[in-house]
Formats: C-alpha cells, structure tokens, sequence
C-alpha cells in the first residue's frame, strides 16, 4: 500500500493576525483538500489553533501545534498543555524543536524536558513529531552519535503500540532558518534517515518500521521533490516556505506526484 506524504508546517511566530492566519490556512487546505497522497499538517502559534480547527473540513488538510507543555494541568503560567491542545482538535504536536532547545533566545529545553513531553503526547492520543539534529558536522562523526542520543532520550519508556503514534523530523540546525549556513544536500538527509531507522530498529526491532521520518530545513519548492526522491524520508517539516500558500502549495503538490 502506498503510504501518504506528510508535509507539516511549522508556522513559527507567522502570521501577526489570526485574520491573515485563517486566509492563509484557507489557502493552503483549498490545494492540500484536492490530493490525495498527502496529509498536510498546519502548525500555527497556539492561539490560533482553536480557530484554525474550526476551518478543517475533512482529513488532508488539518492541524497540529508547535509545542506543549507536559502536565495535563497545574501551577504553569503561560503555559498549555498537550492534553488542552488535543481538547481543541490539534492531532499532531512538534517536540523539541532546535529553537526551543536553544540555550541563547530559546527555552534550554533538555532531552529529559523533551521526553516527559513525548510520553504525554501519546497518553493525550497525539501525533508526536520529534525533531533531532546537529548545530554542526564534524568529520570524525560525532554528530551522528548526538543524533543517536537525542532519539534514545527523548524515546525512552515509549511502548511499542504507541510508536505509531511518532514521527521523526531530522532537522540539521545550520540549515534551518533565514540564518542558515548553508542547505543540507538530499544526500546528507539520507544518511541521517538511514542513521535514524537504524536507531529505531536497535530500539525496537521490526515494530519501527513504520515511524515515518521527515526532513527539515530550508525546504522550498524548488528543492522539496529532491529530498522526497533522495533522501528515504517520508515528508518534510517546512518553515519559512510554510507561510506562503503558493510556495508551499507547489511543496505539496510535487509532494503528491512522487511515487
Ligand atoms: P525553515 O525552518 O524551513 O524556515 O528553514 C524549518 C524549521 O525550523 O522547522
């Protein structure tokens, strides 16, 4: 059977207004409504998740957040929780994100922070999409190991029937953003997809095949079909590209052409 692509896009802090943020959504789900071989999956800010949800009409084109915090509820100002999210009909939630991860301008969110939030996205019945990379690569590796580490940490304790419930999105940080150093290749994807299936079949044998694996970074519509081609991955995370319907329609059209 052929399995769908999943183009998900983390909106970040875009757009400013919930009015442009709901033409936007409108926009995109207008394309993403007619394919069929791809799930699109929107991110916006999380006040706009409730009134993005009431924009959804069928399955190809829905919403998801960028982030949660790990209790059902408590003591936390200015945070929601995972379990709030899924209240108002978000089915999937970005997970260690390297800007939340970040130490300078970000939230120092550690690999034990990452995966208490793992563990209560699949109690609240979420999709999880987990993102892992390296700041930079080195020649001897090392990267290859901190990605390891990152996956086995921020999966320990998740059962096996809850691994369909996870995505992995590889998103090497030097390529991310309107800073990055340079575009990851669709070859450098494909070594970390093979790095990442390897990992999840150490951790749970044959149960882990079907996780899918995305890549991140700099996706736009031109290079978007060489990775989905190249790189072994099962979609893509797309930022910047996200917010622009006609960019991220033509992301998702060509995602729906590739076999
Ligand atoms: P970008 O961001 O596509 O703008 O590089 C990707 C991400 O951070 O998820």
């Amino acid at each position: 059977m052929k399995t769908k692509k999943l183009i998900i896009g983390n909106w970040k802090m875009y757009p400013a207004s919930l009015k442009d943020a709901k033409a936007k959504f409108t926009a995109i789900k207008k394309t993403a409504g007619k394919l069929a071989n791809v799930q699109t999956v929107i991110c916006p800010p999380l006040v706009y998740v409730s009134e993005l949800k009431k924009l959804v009409t069928g399955h190809r084109c829905v919403v998801g957040a960028q982030n949660a915090w790990f209790e059902t509820e408590g003591a936390f100002t200015g945070e929601v929780s995972i379990a709030m999210l899924a209240s108002v009909g978000a089915q999937y939630v970005i997970v260690g994100h390297s800007e939340r991860r970040a130490t300078v301008n970000g939230c120092g969110e550690s690999d034990e922070l990452i995966n208490k939030k793992v563990l209560a996205g699949v109690k609240a019945g979420m999709t999880i999409v987990l993102c892992v990379g390296e700041r930079e690569r080195d020649p001897d590796g090392v990267y290859l190991k901190f990605i390891t580490e990152q996956i086995k940490e921020a999966l320990h304790g998740v059962q096996k029937k809850d691994l369909k419930k996870i995505v992995i999105a590889y998103e090497p940080i030097w390529a991310i953003g309107k800073n990055a150093i340079h575009p990851a290749s669709p070859d450098d994807a494909l070594e970390v997809s093979i790095l990442i299936k390897r990992t999840l079949a150490d951790m749970h044998g044959k149960d882990a095949t079907g996780i899918p694996i995305l890549y991140g970074g700099s996706v736009d519509a031109k290079n978007a079909w060489e990775f989905l081609l190249k790189s072994q991955v099962n979609g893509l995370l797309v930022g910047r590209a996200s917010l622009d319907p006609k960019v991220f329609g033509e992301i998702l059209k060509s995602a729906d052409q590739i076999k």
